[in-house]
């Protein structure tokens, strides 16, 4: 199959519609990473998602909708979801909650939970594909599973060509880490780090909250240890590099082959995040060092990413 790369316009959206609805992938921008999107309704076309990037079946997918009341036809809706929805959407949000028996998606999506992971995108792409389309659309990262995630269509075309039917090009992602991913089926608790900050959630419930641990039955099933890996070896938190490294730097440092961010702001940081990791990819295969990020803000997201792409892979 050949890829297409389709226009953000009116054309390029109806073409995707189309695909979507005869069952067919198609990868598109949000704000966060790149999705690969499926008819969340459609057994075969969920299950092409899952071959497409060589998904592991227990791990289930994020469904993207145009609006909260949208998302109340597929998940059990409350006063809690409703406060923190109306904070954080359309936005780089995830929330957790339990699936409606009704919800018509496909078993596939939820890996046969009981609980469904559900998301507003802000990004306009995203938003005119789904208006255009008019229905579900699960959509996990549009990379192959394992590797960095894609926040440019060129990213998508290097990772899936020839899998998938077409990718809408939308320029590069403004937030450039997944979505943060907030569980809510039970006493809140977030579930995965991303690009709306737990300071910021924490805030809007008026209470700390507390962490998935790696191992955790109850966290999400996606959370690898090992994840957006890089061909290359990767070691964290170095403040000097020994010789044949690379040094992907944040903040004032020296000899930096890339830095995510000079000025060592951690938004500029986390727009460069997968961008950085794509080029040290794609130019050799020598180890990467990467320079401290400070815990706080989206440094928490960014941090869960690199350790990842540092863990011992399988
Ligand atoms: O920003 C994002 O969230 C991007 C864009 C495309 O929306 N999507 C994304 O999807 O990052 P993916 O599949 O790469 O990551 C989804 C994560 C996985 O770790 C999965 O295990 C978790 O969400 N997840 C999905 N359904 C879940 C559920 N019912 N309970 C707990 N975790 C769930
Ligand atoms: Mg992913």
């Amino acid at each position: 199959m050949e890829t297409q790369t389709l226009t953000p316009d009116s054309v390029g959206y109806a073409h995707a519609a189309s695909i979507l609805g005869a069952g067919g992938l198609v990868a598109f921008p949000t704000e966060t990473v790149y999705g690969l999107g499926a008819d969340a309704r459609n057994d075969f076309a969920v299950a092409r998602i899952f071959e497409a990037k060589g998904r592991p079946r227990f791990n289930p997918l994020i469904v993207h909708v145009p609006d909260a009341a949208t998302a109340k036809r597929y998940v059990i809706w409350d006063d809690g979801a409703d406060r923190i929805a109306s904070a954080f959407w359309p936005g780089p949000l995830t929330l957790v909650l339990p699936l409606r028996p009704d919800s018509g998606l496909s078993p596939l999506v939820t890996a046969d939970l009981p609980t469904l992971a559900i998301r507003v995108p802000a990004h306009p792409v995203a938003r005119a594909l789904l208006a255009e389309f008019d229905g579900p659309v699960a959509a996990p990262s549009a990379n192959p599973s394992g590797r960095i995630s894609p926040t440019e269509a060129g990213h998508v075309i290097a990772g899936l060509a020839g899998r998938i039917e077409a990718v809408v090009d939308g320029g590069p992602c403004d937030v450039g880490v997944e979505s943060t991913i907030l569980g809510l089926s039970d006493t809140p608790k977030l579930l995965r780090p991303g690009g709306l900050p737990q300071e910021a959630l924490e805030a809007a419930l008026g209470t700390g909250l507390s962490h998935y641990q790696d191992g955790d039955p109850l966290s999400a099933p996606g959370q690898m240890l090992s994840h957006y890996a890089p061909g290359a070896s990767v070691r964290l938190n170095a403040t000097r590099i020994s010789k044949g490294e690379r040094l992907l730097g944040f903040g004032a440092v020296e000899n930096a082959t890339l830095n995510l961010s000079p000025a060592g702001d951690l938004t500029e940081a986390a727009a460069n995040l997968f961008h950085h990791l794509h080029a040290l990819d794609k130019s050799g295969d020598a180890p990467i060092a990467v320079s401290p990020i400070p815990e706080v803000g989206l440094g928490r997201a960014i941090n869960d990413r690199l350790r990842r792409a540092a863990a011992p892979r399988h």
